[in-house]
Formats: structure tokens, C-alpha cells, sequence
């Protein structure tokens, strides 16, 4: 069983209540969510027609792509509304003090 590597990716105070933040770990861009007071992790691309979704409207857990409209839940990554059928990727998310840390 391989562990899994959580990396510092940002400061807790830079991803405040009701905001995004884009950051990268490696090649993989990640959109950090802060809603439901708590922060969930993202992957930067939509599963409809693979778009960044870090303009998209984020609120109440789900974040919307700005292309097609399609909503995902931020825990799951599943769709919540069409054309998405497919779920987006997904990241684990730890908070150690101020720094958000993200499973890669
Ligand atoms: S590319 Fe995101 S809904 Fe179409």
C-alpha cells in the first residue's frame, strides 16, 4: 500500500470563506475551494470537454464549469447538472495550522 504524499500548496488565509485559488503540483493545476467551512481540492479541468473550471461560480459545495454550465460537487466530484456525466478528479485535502496541504 503506498502512501499517499500531501504537499503545501498555500496558506489557509490566501483561500478565505467563499474563495478560489489556483495552484499547481507539478504539471496538475488545482483549484482550491473554500465552502462549507472547509477547503476542498479540484482539479483544474472539466470531464465534458476538458476546460478549465477556476473562473466558475463556487458556492454552497459545488463549482460550476464556465463553458458549459455543468456543476460538480466539490466532495465527490460528481456532476450535479448536465452536460457533465463524468465526475472531476478529486484531492484530499489536510490543514496543518495555517497551510493547506493536498494528497498528489
Ligand atoms: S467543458 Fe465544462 S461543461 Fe462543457
Amino acid at each position: 500500500m503506498s502512501e499517499k504524499t500531501f504537499v503545501a500548496v498555500a496558506k489557509l488565509d490566501e483561500v478565505p470563506p467563499g474563495a478560489k485559488k489556483l495552484v499547481t503540483v507539478g504539471k496538475v493545476e488545482i483549484v482550491l475551494c473554500n465552502t462549507l467551512d472547509r477547503i476542498f481540492a479540484v482539479r483544474n479541468l472539466c470531464s465534458h470537454a476538458y476546460e478549465k473550471i477556476d473562473c466558475g461560480r463556487m458556492k454552497n459545495g459545488w463549482i460550476s464549469c464556465p463553458v458549459h454550465g455543468a456543476r460538480f460537487d466539490l466532495e465527490t466530484g460528481q456532476p450535479i447538472n448536465p452536460p457533465a456525466v463524468m465526475p472531476i478528479e478529486t484531492f484530499e485535502v489536510r490543514v496543518e495550522g495555517d497551510e493547506i496541504a493536498v494528497a498528489v
